[in-house]
């Protein structure tokens, strides 16, 4: 059958709210043209993000119910633990309540004044733990990965002579490891191929360092690798997902993506005495050991969303419906980044309104316009998030339209193609933006503008 379905079938719903088109016009003006700023009942398609607004299986349900919350060693948390340990094959695994407090853990520790750390690309909030520790955060993608137009089986991956000549440039000592995210979410979503990870892992091993995956969406990656690698088609994603992560020293993980939950994290360490510090680390800032600042029905959902994200139907699925997207935009006329990545599709904001420069945030105003013609939320990934404070501009002029998993059916998907189309037909309409208020970092999130 050449169709790919939903893998699934719906038992709860959740109703979505109309509003017209002329109430939308007032939202806006109400949040300030940031779509941040409009309450979620406002919305009626939201692909903010895909973080933590996956819908649930009735199995992780069922787990919730069955949760053990015992403040240390509940059942729950060694369900989490070996669920962890079978797929990752870590023995060191902490629980935390998002990615970004297992970034803050690790660079707490490893981090600090007068050090640098590669990423292939950090997303912003590994960026701003870089940077809270004192350290540098330097990118290092391949020179494809910031055209939008150029097709790169693997534009995720890590730019090895770049990453040879930093640490030639820097010293290994300076270096206190390489992070390499997968799938890189602030560019695009592309993944990273197992070769490039074990040339990243070679290029670690000669310089005695030590290499940190950012896995938030690493079963996306492992299906990536299986589908488009040489070498690789076929195999089966838990052998794959089990390669990256024995290719690692550590790894920061956001549940909140592969992991199925809408809230929760976690931390991988190697290192006996790494871990026993960060556990020191998490017990003061986040809660034992065996909860790491969740309940114990939080650590029964990860379990079950851990392994229900490994399952092929599923990732046959997350993965077409998200190219679905990237085609129907493409036959628009739409310039997306080619080619779509796993969990969102990145409109290139630039190529959508050309008359409109980076200085009145191209990004912003379609997204401003997807909200306005279809009810839809979007974020820009562009100047207004990677801008000021004297940053130079951001290659790229993104909006991103990420896909919370199996939320959506494919009339929805539809509905957002057609409403980008009827944009898209009237782009010369849209308006550039000035910002009345922002922030210094993450400025995104809080910022106001109004239209010209
Ligand atoms: N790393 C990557 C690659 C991410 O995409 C995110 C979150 C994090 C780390 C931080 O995880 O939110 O659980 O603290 N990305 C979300 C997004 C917020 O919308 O892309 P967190």
């Amino acid at each position: 059958m050449k169709t790919i379905i939903e893998p699934f079938r719906i038992k709860t719903v959740e109703p979505l709210r109309m509003t017209t088109r002329e109430q939308r016009e007032g939202i806006l003006r109400e949040a300030s043209f940031n779509p941040f700023l409009i309450a979620a009942r406002d919305v009626l398609i939201d692909l903010l993000t895909d973080s933590g607004t996956g819908a649930m299986s009735s199995e992780q349900w069922a787990g919730i119910m069955r949760a053990d919350e015992s403040y240390a060693g509940a059942e729950s948390f060694f369900r989490f633990r070996d669920t962890l340990r079978r797929i990752t094959g870590f023995d060191h695994i902490l629980p935390t309540h998002q990615g970004r407090a297992s970034e803050r853990i690790l660079f707490e520790l490893i981090g600090g004044k007068g050090l640098v750390v590669p990423n292939n690309a950090h997303f912003d909030t590994t960026r701003a733990n870089v940077e809270h520790s004192g350290a540098e955060a330097v990118n290092l993608m391949l020179p494809e990965a910031t055209d939008p137009k150029a097709r790169h089986p693997f534009k995720g991956n890590m730019n090895i002579p770049a990453l040879e000549a930093l640490i030639a440039r820097v010293g290994r000592e300076k270096i206190p490891c390489v992070m390499v995210t997968v799938t890189n979410n602030s560019g695009g979503g592309q993944p990273v191929s197992l070769e490039n990870l074990r040339m990243v892992r070679a290029v670690c091993d000669r310089h005695r360092l030590p290499m940190f995956l950012d896995a938030c969406r690493f079963a996306e990656n492992a299906w990536f690798i299986r589908t488009r690698e040489e070498g690789q088609r076929g195999r089966p994603v838990r052998e794959i997902v089990r390669d990256m992560f024995d290719l690692a020293d550590g790894a920061t993980i956001s549940a909140k993506k592969d992991g199925m939950v809408n809230i929760g994290g976690v931390l991988l360490l190697r290192d006996h005495g790494l871990f026993h510090r960060a556990s020191n680390l998490l017990i003061l800032t986040e809660g034992y050991v065996t909860y790491g600042g969740l309940a114990g029905r939080d650590l029964e959902a990860m379990a079950q969303g851990f392994e229900e994200v490994l399952e092929d139907d599923y990732l046959a699925y997350r993965i077409r419906s998200t190219e679905y997207l990237g085609e129907r935009l493409r036959a628009s006329g739409i310039e997306i980044v080619e080619p779509p990545g796993g969990h969102a599709i990145y409109i290139d904001a630039r190529a959508f309104c050309p008359h409109i420069p980076a200085e009145k945030f191209p990004g912003q105003a379609v997204a401003c316009g997807l909200y306005r013609v279809g009810g839809i939320r979007s974020c820009e990934i562009g100047s207004v998030m990677f801008g000021g404070a004297g940053r130079p501009a951001p290659a790229m002029e993104l909006v991103r339209l990420a896909i919370p998993r199996r939320v959506y059916t494919q009339s929805h998907i539809d509905y957002v193609a057609e409403a980008a189309g009827e944009l898209y037909a009237v782009r010369s309409t849209l308006r550039g933006m000035r910002m009345t208020e922002g922030p210094e970092v993450l400025r995104h999130f809080t910022a106001k503008f109004e239209e010209e």
